[in-house]
């Protein structure tokens, strides 16, 4: 489990999903935000991904993820996120770069509605590694029942 004593605002943990303000510093420049593995978040950040240049009728995600704790942002465009712990579906249309989606262990995710200027940065907490995944929706409902 990461370290959490730096961060009061999340829920973080198992099957949790939440949609969070980033913290922002306004400019007429224009906006900056700046968010810090440990401190703003409550996971160290091991590695960040993007995906750009995604067909607007293109699928990603469903799987879920056995420990990775991730913060999902919609850098530019929009694109829709739904969740699924088992209990609870959810679904969350991401389209600012001030708001990010936290999406804890055993939460399915399906990704999809990508905007034509879409990206969508992520924030993980561990490296990749595919035995981290389960890609089987049946499996992972059988992990749940464990
Ligand atoms: P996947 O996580 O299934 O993509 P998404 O959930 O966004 O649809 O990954 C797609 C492919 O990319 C898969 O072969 C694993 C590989 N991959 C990496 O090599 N490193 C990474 O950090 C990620 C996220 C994926």
């Amino acid at each position: 489990m990461p370290d959490i004593k730096a961060f009061s605002g999340f829920q973080l943990g198992i099957g949790k999903t939440q949609v969070f303000d980033l913290p922002v510093i306004p400019d007429n420049r224009g906006n900056l935000t700046a968010i810090e593995g440990g401190k703003f978040l409550p996971f160290t950040i091991k590695r960040i991904y993007y995906l750009y240049d995604v067909p607007t009728n293109a699928y990603r995600g469903g799987h879920a993820h056995r420990a990775l704790h991730q913060l999902v942002i919609a850098i530019s465009g929009s694109f829709e996120v739904k969740t699924d712990n088992g209990v609870k579906r959810d679904s969350y249309f991401l389209n600012t770069a001030g708001k990010g989606l936290y999406i804890g262990p055993y939460v399915w995710r399906d990704l999809s509605n990508f905007s034509s200027n879409a990206v969508c940065l992520v924030l993980a907490s561990e490296v990749y590694d595919e035995a981290d995944y389960i890609r089987d929706f049946d499996q992972f409902k059988g992990c749940l029942k464990k």
